[in-house]
């Protein structure tokens, strides 16, 4: 095969493999391939030596002419290549601007939390002060000082986790009444507070039962304090968290640190008193334990019980949001599954 048919041939075999290029890359390739230094093309001027003089022109053209074809077929073809790799990096980095943005999904308060925490404003709205106190209580301030004393069998009423013999998990939040009493200045004022926070039962957990929940005490010691402050301060709780068309009434009970010691019924939210499925028929619901401060429990606390008297309660914030909100299982509330506390989200309640 002489020169010019060496090159013609090359030229159809460039042509062909440059337009069958499916991207710059290959198409580079191919161009180092044909048109380089070590290319063919170069190669077949090298062997003009060996043509005669009178046809080196012809053929130095035709090398010319090949190598620009093929020059020319690389370039539009990379034009086009370069034209279809940014129209899709167009397609691809698209921005919809119409389209939704992503919901950004937030937090809400616990509902024991806001519960809590709306019972703390309302007493705090009427001069209470809000007292913490410890969860792991001395025996002493748990049941003692809460005029039970050792083997004094009221302690039955709440099965205790024991630490030691004289140190235990809180049972209930009253310690709190004696741990304030000790160190209130009457001088100052009447002592009134409530304290909110978790107490410790040994009891198998069930719908109805935690070995841990919380509570929320209340006290009050001035002079003068009789059962009508209690149910004038209870009736203004209950309207508060119930609605404004709440009753309460008072039902004589028994508890250590109280005398007398009542238990308290709001009428049923649902019914309004009628009975139904939420009061048992009764139209009344219990809501918590309370009653006048027994004086052994005064004294005990340096307290002088001719001179002062005083009404406590203890009320479950569990036992609150149950009846408010219709939950039928107390366990809901600690297992943080986020549907069931994504529906309590503090607006419009
Ligand atoms: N401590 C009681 C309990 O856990 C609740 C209670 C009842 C608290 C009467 C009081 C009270 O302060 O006066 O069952």
């Amino acid at each position: 095969m002489n020169l010019q048919e060496k090159l013609v041939q090359l030229r159809e075999e460039a042509l062909v493999k440059v337009q069958a290029s499916a991207t710059l890359q290959e198409l580079n390739e191919h161009r180092v391939a044909y048109l380089g230094k070590k290319g063919p093309i170069t190669e077949a001027l090298r062997g003009m030596k060996d043509v005669a003089p009178e046809e080196r022109p012809v053929i130095g053209s035709l090398a010319n002419e090949v190598r620009d074809e093929i020059q020319a077929a690389i370039q539009t073809l990379q034009e086009s290549l370069e034209a279809k790799a940014l129209e899709e990096a167009l397609q691809q980095e698209t921005i919809d601007v119409t389209l939704p943005g992503k919901k950004v999904s937030l937090g809400t308060k616990h509902v024991l939390t806001q519960i809590m925490e709306e019972i703390e404003d309302l007493f705090l709205g009427m001069g209470y002060q809000v007292v913490d106190g410890p969860e792991v209580e001395l025996d002493y301030y748990n049941f003692e000082k809460m005029n039970l004393p050792k083997d004094h069998p009221a302690r039955d009423m709440q099965d205790t986790f024991y630490i030691t013999d004289e140190v235990l998990l809180r049972t209930h939040t009253s310690p709190v009444q004696a741990r304030t009493m000790e160190k209130h200045d009457f001088t100052k004022g009447p002592l009134k507070m409530i304290s909110p926070g978790k107490v410790y039962r040994r009891d198998n957990d069930d719908a109805t039962h935690s070995h841990q929940f919380t509570q929320i005490e209340g006290l009050v010691i001035a002079e003068n304090i009789t059962l009508a402050d209690l149910k004038g301060t209870l009736d203004v709780f209950a309207k508060k968290l119930f609605g404004a068309e709440r009753e309460i009434r008072l039902r004589p009970s028994y508890f250590p640190f109280t005398e007398p010691s009542v238990e308290v019924d709001v009428s049923c939210f649902k019914c309004g008193g009628e009975g139904c499925n939420v009061c048992k028929g009764s139209g009344w619901i219990e809501i918590l334990g309370s009653g006048l401060v027994h004086p052994n429990v005064l004294e005990m606390s340096g307290i002088d019980s001719t001179k002062y008297s005083g009404f406590a309660f203890g009320m479950g914030p569990e036992r609150v949001a149950m009846l408010k909100y219709g939950i039928d299982d107390i366990r809901h509330f600690y297992q943080n599954d986020v549907r069931f506390l994504g529906q309590f989200t503090g607006k419009g309640q």
